[in-house]
């Protein structure tokens, strides 16, 4: 490392703490947090030592001693924020997903190019060695191929509202299926071909989320075929009544000479190899801190000036990805993704 950089945390929720914990892990000094919630931002501050405490992040941001700016926002301000802050010659680094439309993910492009600033995107879990170890088996051959990679998440109703709204954070598909389409992509190493969904709101009759105009599909059954022949499956629920015991399963791979199990984009310490008849625990390395690493990472993008490890490009993959998920459960069809693609960015 060679200069410590100073950060500006916008937003003092969940990931805001995570993202002062990480960037001082990494070496490197938050020097303010904002957030309309002062409390919030204050808090968060008082805990981290951090001087300096705002509540609107147009003060914020233009601070001289900002290098760069971390965004740990609602989705539906990520765009406004990346592009103020990009005016402003600020680096940025962005929690995922990217944003809700291309249209947006465009405008913020530009305001990053045309700023010469960098900018990476919170895709985090992808850096998991259980990726990397899963990324290594497929590639390998070792489980043969075609391979299917089922995946599974479940949860009751998110105490986070917004996360329910279908104009706020767009619900499980967006926010969460993000991790699940950029761990399949590296691991397959190819891109969609054929997308299938069917989606359910299961928590259309709660009262605790009667306050939303809209609802966003909270539960879903998704299949991704891609170029390579292999097949993602995400099912996913975050419509379980409250204090729920049940729980999703772990991961699984299966090719034609076994499979394997774990969580593989949460940093796990093992992973379960099945080949042929025999069974391997194979134990990986787990980071103190993912993000931690992600923001190492994205200092030397800068440092060196280098491509981030995630950025615009995974972030629309993953967008696209998800829009295509988006029109199947709407149409009723299968999504050739080529087509839509093409279609989408005309
Ligand atoms: N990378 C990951 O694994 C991961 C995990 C969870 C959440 N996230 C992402 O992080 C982002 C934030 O999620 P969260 O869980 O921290 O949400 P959160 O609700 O815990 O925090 C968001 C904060 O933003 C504040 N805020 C809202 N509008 C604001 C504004 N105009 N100016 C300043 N502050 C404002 C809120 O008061 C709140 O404190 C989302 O994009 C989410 O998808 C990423």
């Amino acid at each position: 490392m060679t200069k410590v950089w100073n950060i500006a945390v916008i937003g003092a929720g969940d990931m805001g703490r995570q993202h002062v914990k990480g960037w001082q892990l990494a070496g490197h000094q938050v020097v303010s947090v904002t957030d309309v919630d002062q409390g919030r931002a204050e808090a968060l501050a008082q805990a981290f030592q951090v001087p300096g405490v705002y509540t609107d992040y147009q003060e914020s941001i233009p601070q001289g001693n900002v290098d760069i700016v971390s965004i740990c926002l609602p989705l539906p301000l990520h765009r406004e924020v990346t592009v103020f802050a990009a005016n402003q010659g600020k680096h940025i680094f962005c929690e995922k997903p990217l944003t809700r439309s291309l249209e947006d993910a465009d405008a913020m492009e530009k305001a990053v190019t045309e700023a010469g600033v960098q900018f990476g995107l919170g895709l985090q879990r992808n850096l998991s060695q259980g990726v990397l170890a899963a990324r290594a088996l497929v590639q390998s051959g070792r489980l043969g191929r075609p391979v299917l990679f089922a995946c599974d998440s479940i949860a009751e109703i998110r105490p986070k509202r917004i996360m329910h709204d279908a104009n706020g954070n767009m619900g499980p598909l967006m926010d969460l299926g993000c991790h699940y389409y950029m761990m399949w992509q590296t691991v397959f190493n190819s891109s969609p071909k054929t997308v299938y969904a069917q989606g359910r709101v299961l928590a259309r009759e709660r009262r605790e989320l009667s306050h939303i105009e809209e609802l966003a599909i909270d539960s879903a059954v998704v299949t991704v075929e891609y170029e390579s022949g292999d097949i993602g499956t995400f099912t996913v629920s975050w419509g379980m009544p409250p204090q729920t015991k049940l729980r999703g399963h772990q991961d699984r791979i299966l090719g034609p000479r076994g499979g394997a199990e774990g969580g593989f984009n949460a940093n796990p310490s093992k992973i379960t190899v099945y080949e042929e008849d025999g069974v391997e625990e194979v134990p990986l390395h787990v980071y103190p801190s993912l993000h931690q690493e992600q923001f190492q990472l994205f200092v030397q993008s800068i440092e060196q000036q280098g491509a981030a490890s995630a950025g615009f490009q995974a972030g629309r993959d993953v967008l696209t990805l998800t829009l295509a998920i988006f029109k199947s459960i709407e149409t009723g069809e299968a999504i050739d993704f080529e087509r839509f693609s093409r279609e989408l960015s005309a």
